[in-house]
């Protein structure tokens, strides 16, 4: 198969991802911390070496404020749950995946928050729109760092100091970007960062992280065994145990930490360059074929390597997605891309795009294969 479907999950896997899931499931799949025998204590080294590469690649206040979470969605509902509270004023924008739209809705139909969702021109927001949104109220803004339907990076570094110096907390998406834009924590005001593992970082499902700066305090919302400090009554207040409740994903953080460490040898920049220079192909083809569309602008200095196509009249992305996979065997994600919002801006709502998002071990012979596949169809469509 050939797989374009980074942007929902990387696959395949760097080789050192696979040996390091073989081997620690082999051999330290112990409980982390929770007995202070030596395959707990090499469990727990895990976790804490992960948190430190984590630290490392993102320059982090400390590896203690990294907390593993099951996913982004998981990590972003910490981060809005445990900080936002009733009489609040919250700024997002159409931009947003699910995992950010529907527990800020959510909140706001409860009457719990009021909520400004800022609209994207062609797939970019605007930072002076976020300045002339805030307001005394506004505790929290929740953006994405790239557009999942679109590709498009968001100005990151200008918004955070425009929140900071409003004093609200900004919360960033960076599903799309961990990985494969550089960020630096130390050099851009942001107080929380949500991503998965199992993108950009090539790790397994089942994992993903949270940075909590040191501006912002969200409450714990599972409490439960920690591993140390049994005695205590109520969560130990330390990070990371206060937010990680439960026995952690060791095995998937496992992985996660060697898809880090082959990411940080390669660098983020030059993996998203590989990506947007096999979107180049799409983008010239497009240009040059009646009926096509790219959706949003295209700028290739700040995209990642996610696409989202119009398709011609007489097709629908479902019947293109399926055609792809079963007659040519290739992966792609037509939809609304749990994304509602940017497709009703983009006027592709309900039946949405279709979406192609290369990974590191994609090559031009399979987007050639793609566009090939894409003439075909059309040919025989329109
Ligand atoms: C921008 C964005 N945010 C959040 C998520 C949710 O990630 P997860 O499935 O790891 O919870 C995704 C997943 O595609 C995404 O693209």
């Amino acid at each position: 198969m050939i797989y374009l479907d980074n942007a929902a999950t990387s696959f395949p896997k760097p080789e050192p991802v696979y040996q390091a899931l073989d081997t620690f499931a082999r051999t330290r799949l112990a409980n982390p911390g929770r007995a202070g025998h030596r395959m707990a204590v090499a469990a727990e080294r895990t976790l804490d070496a992960a948190r430190h590469a984590l630290n490392q690649l993102f320059r982090g206040e400390g590896p203690e404020r990294w907390i593993f979470t099951l996913n982004c969605t998981d990590g972003l509902n910490l981060a809005i749950k445990g900080t936002v509270r009733p009489g609040d004023h919250v700024i997002t924008s159409d931009l947003e995946h699910n995992s950010i739209s529907r527990p800020l809705r959510a909140l706001e139909k409860a009457g719990a928050i009021a909520l400004t969702r800022l609209a994207s021109d062609r797939g970019y927001i605007d930072p002076d729109a976020v300045r002339r949104a805030l307001t005394p109220r506004t505790r929290l803004v929740a953006l994405t760092h790239a557009a999942n339907v679109l590709g498009t990076v968001q100005p990151i570094e200008a918004i955070a100091p425009i929140v900071r110096e409003a004093d609200a907390l900004f919360l960033v998406d960076a599903a799309q970007t961990a990985g494969v834009v550089p960020i630096d924590l130390r050099a851009t005001p942001i107080d929380l960062i949500a991503f998965p593992g199992h993108k950009a970082l090539y790790g397994p499902t089942g994992t993903g992280a949270l940075y909590v700066g040191p501006r912002a305090n969200p409450t714990a919302w599972r409490e439960g065994g920690t591993g140390g400090d049994s005695s205590s009554e109520v969560q130990p207040t330390i990070l990371p145990y206060f937010l990680e409740g439960g026995t952690p994903n060791v095995l998937g953080v496992a992985g996660l930490a060697a898809g880090v460490v082959w990411v940080a040898e390669r660098g983020p920049d030059a993996l998203r360059r590989h990506e947007v220079d096999l979107l180049r192909r799409v983008v010239d083809w497009v240009e040059c074929t009646d009926g096509w569309k790219v959706a949003g602008r295209w700028d290739p200095d700040t995209h990642v390597g996610a696409l989202s196509l119009v398709v011609p009249d007489g097709l629908t992305p479902q019947d293109l997605g399926s055609i792809l996979d079963t007659s040519f065997d290739i992966a792609v994600r037509p939809g609304l891309h749990c994304a509602p919002y940017v497709h009703r801006n983009l006027g592709t709502f309900p039946d949405g795009t279709i979406r192609l998002s290369p990974g590191a071990f994609n090559t031009e012979e399979d987007i050639d294969d793609f566009l090939n596949a894409l003439a075909e169809i059309t040919a025989g469509v329109l």
